[in-house]
């Protein structure tokens, strides 16, 4: 067999897994014998522990370190490429899955904890390459860091089109039951921002505030800590073998779509240039990663139900009208996505009541009655719910509800009577000798818990971010964003009373924040078969 290695960040790890799985795919040698597997496995064991194991004792974990193992990892192909002369071929690949735990309960619960604290992902490989491990093992007193990146290496070994892959089944440890919302914003100069602006081409102006002519970037800068446990570190790599073959898609207002841009720039980075593509096509906007045959999705349904503002672009902003039991011609957009991650609320704030109408579009209706704010959101959010759980299939898709994103449009609410708007706030809300009261409807948040909650046949991962959102008065676009499709002029940047944006965020910046709650969700969920 022949492998080749991808580098990964993820070679890095600090600490030995929880649990992995590991799917083999062999494409073209389908009938391998298991002979031919347990003799390559040898040959590559004894490679690994005369070769690879002296590079992993010599270089710490750093740069170097990957350039060497890249570089014995080409070395290795040759003994095994030998045996892949033997093995019949052009015929069908075998697939075999298999899941085995390697530690003990106890050598695993330690690592559970540090790798909480550490920010590694956790896996479990074949019982073929886990041998290879052991074998390489055996010999050496390796400490547990050693050891990590051993099997981290083993599991590197990555696609050559036409042979071998190995996809590397990662589980990331989140400790159970941790209320990851719970917690404080922390200023971290040396891992954030995860991105640069400048390195995501697919950012649109909207949210590119430092190229817009923002000044300070500590808003960039600043990381969730949960109270309990560590947020994962958010790993392009793992996520995108989640999302192989698969679909992601965000589905609501522009604060999902703020929030998908940032996911799109989170992810992008695992693919090379030219092996991706953004399409935007109506509500539709698709970004597709080549390589792992993915994509991560927006689609725009402000209201997730039908209104008169699902135009992508032409809507009217006084006169929104909703027919709140109607999602049909939405929803078969989202059927058969394997990640749905749904939002609602901006357009709710326009008016203290809801236009709701009296018959449908379709057959020229205009007639409207206005109703209570939290108890139309409700209807609508049962709708949703019931639309959830007749069109998805909980085996294969995980769905997630985003609770509302805040505004900051009154700087006397965080004590801050000389400023404007949002406009000159440089760091979060630290403390203050009163509860902050942004002007979120929380009736409104009651209300999607509750019909989260209440959702039986199918659970939804219900994200609330609106509380540690409601502190960063500091990452809204502000006056450096566009206003009807064009970036402010210098005139309308000095008065930002009239034009700051308060609703939506610069990137990188807080939304990268929300995709790391959805992270930890997927990458630390089981995989199913
Ligand atoms: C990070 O922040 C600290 C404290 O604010 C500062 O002293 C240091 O120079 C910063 N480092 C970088 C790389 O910006
Ligand atoms: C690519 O992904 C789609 C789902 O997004 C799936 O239906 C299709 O089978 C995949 N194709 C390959 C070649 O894996
Ligand atoms: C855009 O979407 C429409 C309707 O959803 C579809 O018919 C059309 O083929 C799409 N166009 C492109 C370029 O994908
Ligand atoms: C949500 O559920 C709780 C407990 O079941 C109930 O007390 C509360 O009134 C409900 N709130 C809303 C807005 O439905």
């Amino acid at each position: 067999m022949l492998f080749s290695r991808r580098k990964s960040s993820s070679l890095f790890t600090p600490e030995p897994f929880m649990m992995k799985q590991a799917a083999f795919n062999g494409r073209k040698n389908g009938n391998l014998s298991i002979f031919v597997v347990v003799f390559s496995v040898f040959l590559f064991a004894l490679f690994m522990y005369n070769e690879d194991v002296k590079s992993i004792a010599e270089f710490p974990f750093s740069s170097r370190s990957r350039a060497k193992s890249q570089e014995v990892s080409h070395q290795h192909q040759d003994p095994s490429s030998g045996q892949q002369e033997g093995k019949p071929k052009g015929t069908e690949s075998s697939t075999t899955e298999v899941e085995t735990r390697q530690d003990g309960g106890e050598e695993r619960r330690r690592t559970k904890v540090v790798f909480a604290d550490e920010d590694g992902p956790a896996g479990v490989r074949l019982p073929v390459i886990k041998e290879v491990e052991e074998a390489a093992h055996e010999e050496r007193a390796a400490g547990p860091k050693e050891k990590i990146k051993e099997e981290e290496k083993l599991g590197e070994k990555e696609v050559e089109e036409d042979r071998t892959v190995v996809v590397e089944r990662t589980v990331v440890s989140v400790p159970e039951g941790c209320d990851l919302f719970t917690g404080q914003w922390v200023y971290d100069n040396v891992t954030r921002p995860i991105y640069k602006e400048h390195e995501c081409e697919f950012l649109t102006e909207q949210v590119t505030c430092m190229r817009n002519g923002r000044k300070d970037d500590s808003f960039q800068k600043w990381r969730w800590q949960p109270r309990d446990c560590n947020l994962p570190r958010f790993d392009a790599r793992i996520f995108m073998e989640r999302l192989r073959g698969k679909r992601l898609m965000f589905v609501g207002d522009s604060l999902n779509r703020n929030q998908w841009e940032s996911m799109v720039c989170l992810v992008q980075s695992a693919a090379p240039p030219g092996k991706k593509t953004l399409v935007k096509n109506g509500s539709l906007n698709v970004f597709r990663l080549q390589e792992y045959n993915a994509t991560v999705e927006f689609y725009w349904a402000p209201f997730l139900v039908e209104s008169n503002s699902d135009d992508p672009n032409l809507h009217s902003i006084q006169n929104r009208i909703i027919m709140p039991e109607s999602i049909k011609k939405h929803g078969k957009n989202w059927k058969g996505v394997d990640y749905l991650i749904f939002n609602t609320y901006i357009w709710w704030m326009n008016t203290f009541n809801m236009k709701v109408l009296r018959g449908s579009f379709d057959e020229g209706a205009t007639e409207y009655d206005e109703m209570d704010r939290p108890k139309t959101y409700r209807r609508v959010l049962k709708t949703w719910a019931k639309w959830v759980e007749k069109n998805v299939d909980p085996k294969r898709t995980m769905v997630f509800f985003m609770s509302m994103s805040p505004n900051h449009i009154k700087s006397e609410e965080w004590d801050n009577p000389n400023g404007i708007k949002c406009a000159q706030e440089t760091e979060p809300v630290m403390s203050l000798p009163h509860a902050l009261d942004v002007g979120t409807d929380w009736r409104l948040f009651d209300v999607a818990v509750n019909v989260t909650r209440s959702m039986r046949k199918v659970p939804v991962w219900f994200l609330s971010i609106t509380a540690l959102s409601e502190l960063r008065k500091d990452a809204h676009t502000s006056v450096h964003t566009l206003r009807q499709g064009k970036l402010l002029t210098r005139e309308q940047q000095a008065d930002p009373a009239n034009y700051a944006d308060c609703i939506h965020w610069c990137l990188p910046g807080l939304p990268d924040v929300w995709n790391e709650f959805l992270y930890a969700r997927i990458a630390s969920s089981p995989w199913s078969i």
